[in-house]
């Protein structure tokens, strides 16, 4: 499976995938590494690793993703010849000139138990909840923020003292076996498609 990775920052996750493809768990290709951040480290970890990578331009704009950025980076991921979009710490909200060019093709990976705690430090906001265990989320992208269809998630226990920072760390961790697992599903399924049922939207296969 040929990826694609948007990334905003540290990059860690983008990391895990790498390693499970280098130890041979995963059976894949990083293509192409977009970032809206010219600063962001995952540009350089994907300078390391050899892979092509480029900065997103967003006309400065600071959390707006506008159209035609979005068009130009469905273009560049098409012609590098990906085939599922991994956003790994991606700041900006994906829209339709992302989201059509690749049907069902963009996962997300968030700190959190999906639906609970979406959008931003969401292990501050399960802290302030006093939730006693919350974890993360892949899941499909879809034009909303942190909704989509659930892939995978992993549960990680909240512990007496912990502060956001070591809850972080913590879902960070399982973050990192929980992608490329969820990758390796998707894989495996040869993809998943939305069927529509009287219960709502489901997934199945094509
Ligand atoms: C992760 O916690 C992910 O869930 C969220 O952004 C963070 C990215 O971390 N969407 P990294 O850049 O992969 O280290």
């Amino acid at each position: 499976m040929v990826l694609g990775i948007l990334g905003s920052g540290s990059g860690s996750n983008m990391q895990a995938i790498l390693d499970a493809i280098a130890d041979g768990s995963l059976d894949a290709r990083i293509a192409l590494v977009l970032s809206d951040n010219p600063d962001a480290f995952i540009l350089e970890r994907a300078k390391r690793h050899g892979i092509p990578a480029g900065v997103i331009d967003c006309g400065g704009y600071k959390t707006k993703f506008p159209e035609a950025a979005q068009a130009e980076t469905a273009r560049r991921l098409h012609d590098a010849g990906v085939e599922l979009v991994c956003l790994a710490g991606f700041l900006r909200l994906v829209k339709q000139p992302l989201l059509e060019p690749f049907p069902q093709r963009i996962v997300n990976i968030h700190p959190s138990l999906l639906p609970a705690f979406p959008g931003l430090k969401s292990w501050k906001q399960a802290l302030d909840a006093g939730v006693s265990e919350t974890g993360c989320t892949v899941h499909y992208v879809d034009a909303g923020m942190d909704t989509g269809p659930i892939i995978l998630q992993e549960t990680v226990p909240v512990l007496a003292g912990d502060t956001p920072e070591s809850l972080h760390e913590r879902i960070h961790q399982a973050e990192h076996r929980a992608y490329p697992e969820a990758i390796r599903r998707v894989a495996g399924a040869g993809f998943f498609l939305p069927q529509r049922g009287a219960s709502g939207v489901g997934w199945g296969r094509e």
